[in-house]
């Protein structure tokens, strides 16, 4: 019954049902230039051939040692791949490429405010500035491998540059999302046990310049009350003299990089050759309970497997300018923006701001000016552009021979769209399914080999083998068409190697539900949970329809709707809180936040607006309500549950179902009617 409710109240709840679609074709364009184009691939990666297939991935990158044990399951199922091996990321990320590319644009950086100002930081300008950036954190911050650090940075080269100097020391970055707010990042400071945090004086977003020093204020004081000390601030200071008059620094504790950088010009650090399993990065993702999870992503087998599905996936050549507008702060930008397509050779290019500011045209703009060919969104985006500008891409001359939609399941019709106009008819489109925990791709088009059918995220990555379990865990047979919570039944090099500091809730969360034997090393008995449900057809496609847990998906970005419970209960007038999904036509989803008060306090829209304002403040503006209900009481089963599921059908103007048996069946009119009319 449990689990059944869990279904009912989920995403998959109002998941999407789309009827079958064709399948569209790549160009003999396209397939004659592609990376990948050996159909033999998936049977080189069979279950028969795992785990030694992933060498073929493994070996796309520069060792220092090479590894003796491509899996070691012997700590199941914390997987251990490529062991013995030694191995650096920044190294290979930067300083290979200087023999053939140091002239090459590594990252191009679009600014909002003169976006005709692009910065171009070439390969050797890249591996000056990284050096000097590893020298400055191992000196003057004192850090060193093993040691994690809280980048809280904006969309700028300072972010990607300092990860990659992290990376060269093996010190463990643990990035933050820009837009989350200061006590967000104390979380994860303090869950990390940073002793420095790294942030930016400001940025510039929808064409307001935003004081983000403001929010390491927060982050530090917050941490203190924790008992996590952070002993240095580093700004980077990108706009001088805008910002710094009203968030004044502290002395002894907040440093200009800018400054202190002049101490360190000219200087060079050797990448630190690191164990392949020594962690590269944290990143934080939602779950089910209130507290954010620290995904561990590992250095030899992330950047292994990231280097080669940007490869294969991607289509990613060193001659390439690709450009993900995803933000670094999300395991996309880590794995499609910096760590996959750097360690490629390729040009990366970075923005600010917004797709839609100042104007609809704007993406189409810096695709045309930058000569972008690889183009890589989530369907958040192609809505909104849609929206706002139907026409613009017919505008500009660009050409994208390939393009990517990840984070959300895309409809049908804005995939076409996407298709037509975007692509002008000849870019393929790869849907690429995966989560932050995962590292990288999970299902997708292989795309000059596997035709593309819209709606559908594809057959599983080479590698990659999927099984969709009913909620009795009875292994749904292949190509069932039926609606079940998607596996996956191997491990892979990309995958996540543990929760920062909570094994028990790694085990538990991701392999307790679909475990054969708890006792055993062999990885058959492990499958993956990944949280979502999924259809199969017959060719073998995957349909995702939504996560089947408390995690709603809100423009493509993650939230935990125990998150925001938690953060509208730190309100005193509140009693109680319960978020659901609502569906809406650009952003997929939006939380709706129902509200019940403590006796003696009258719902005002003061009071909403209030509560509104404190889950920015403890999340970020991302997790804002679309409304705030205050209700007079929730429904609530006998035992005195709140029936979420209930709250979704009406959110959603669905049918609420049979409520005779809740304790409190009159309620349900009475909130239908506040929040239907
Ligand atoms: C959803 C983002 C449908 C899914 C990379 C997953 C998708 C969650 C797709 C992970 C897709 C991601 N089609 N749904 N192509 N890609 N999702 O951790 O519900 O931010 O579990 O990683 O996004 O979100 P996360």
């Amino acid at each position: 019954m449990a689990e059944k409710e869990v279904m009912e109240t989920s995403e998959a709840q109002i998941a999407v049902h789309w009827g079958e679609e064709e399948y569209y074709h790549p160009s003999p364009q396209f397939i004659a230039q592609a990376n990948m184009t050996d159909a033999d691939i998936y049977d080189r990666f069979s279950l028969d051939n795992f785990p030694n297939c992933f060498k073929e991935y493994a070996d796309l990158l520069d060792w220092y040692e090479y590894w003796d044990t491509i899996l070691d399951t012997s700590d199941a199922p914390c997987w251990k791949w490529f062991v013995g091996g030694k191995i650096n990321a920044s190294y290979n990320c930067v300083d290979r490429h200087l023999a053939k590319h140091k002239n090459k644009t590594a990252i191009h950086f679009v600014p909002e405010l003169e976006e005709e100002k692009v910065e171009h930081v070439t390969y050797q300008e890249l591996y000056v500035r990284v050096n000097e950036m590893a020298a400055l954190l191992q000196d003057f911050a004192g850090l060193k491998k093993g040691d994690r650090v809280t980048l809280h940075l904006p969309m700028s080269p300072e972010l990607p540059i300092t990860m990659l100097a992290c990376a060269r020391l093996g010190v463990i970055h643990s990035q933050v999302f820009g837009g989350f707010s200061g006590k967000s990042c104390a979380d994860r400071i303090v869950d990390s046990g940073s002793n420095v945090l790294i942030t930016m004086d400001a940025y510039y977003r929808g064409g307001k310049l935003i004081d983000h020093k403001e929010k390491a204020d927060t982050a530090f004081e917050e941490a203190k009350k924790e008992g996590q000390t952070v002993d240095k601030v580093l700004i980077w200071q990108r706009y001088p003299g805008k910002v710094s008059a009203e968030t004044p620094m502290v002395e002894g504790r907040d440093y200009f990089v800018n400054d202190v950088l002049k101490d360190y010009y000219g200087k060079r650090v050797d990448p630190v050759p690191v164990p392949a399993e020594d962690p590269l990065f944290l990143m934080y993702t939602s779950g089910t309970t209130g507290k954010p999870k620290g995904c561990q992503h590992s250095t030899g087998g992330y950047l292994a497997y990231v280097t080669g599905t940007s490869k294969f996936v991607q289509d990613i050549h060193p001659e390439d300018v690709y450009w993900c507008m995803a933000d670094i702060g999300w395991i996309t930008g880590h794995s499609y923006i910096v760590y996959g397509p750097l360690s490629l050779g390729a040009s990366t290019v970075i923005y600010e701001g917004v797709p839609t500011y100042p104007d609809a045209g704007r993406c189409w703009r810096i695709a045309q000016d930058l000569d972008v060919n690889i183009f890589h969104t989530a369907p958040t985006a192609i809505r909104a552009l849609r929206k706002v500008g139907p026409d613009e891409p017919a505008k500009y001359t660009y050409h994208f021979k390939h393009m990517t939609t990840v984070g959300e399941p895309i409809e049908p019709e804005v995939w076409k769209w996407y298709h037509k106009e975007v692509g002008k008819g000849e870019a393929i489109i790869v849907d690429t399914w995966w989560q932050t925990e995962t590292g990288g791709f999970l299902c997708s088009t292989l795309p000059a080999l596997t035709p593309m059918k819209p709606g559908s995220a594809g057959p599983g990555m080479p590698g990659i083998h999927p099984i969709i379990y009913d909620e009795d865990g009875n292994e749904l047979p292949a190509g069932a068409g039926k609606a079940g919570n998607i596996c996956i039944q191997n491990p892979w090099p990309g995958a996540f190697q543990t929760i920062w500091g909570d094994r028990d809730r790694f085990v538990t969360n991701y392999y307790e539900r679909y475990c054969k034997n708890p006792d055993s090393k062999d990885w058959r008995d492990w499958p993956y949970l990944t949280g979502d449900a999924a259809t199969q057809a017959e060719d073998g496609y995957y349909r995702i329809l939504g996560r089947i847990d408390d995690v709603i998906n809100v423009s493509g970005h993650r939230l935990g709707t125990k998150e925001i419970e938690s953060a509208a209960l730190v309100v005193p007038e509140v009693a109680e809180a319960a978020v659901v999904p609502v569906a809406h036509d650009i952003k997929g989803k939006e939380p709706d936040l129902y509200v019940s008060l403590k006796p003696g306090f009258e719902a005002t829209d003061e009071l909403a607006a209030k509560v509104s304002k404190t889950i920015v403040d403890e999340i970020g503006a991302i997790a804002r309500p679309r409304k705030v209900w205050l209700v007079s009481d929730m429904p609530k089963t006998r035992s005195g549950k709140i029936m979420r599921r209930v709250l979704g059908a009406i959110s959603n103007k669905a049918d609420v179902g049979d409520v005779m048996t809740l304790a409190n069946p009159e309620i349900v009119e009475e909130i239908t009617k506040m929040v239907q009319g």
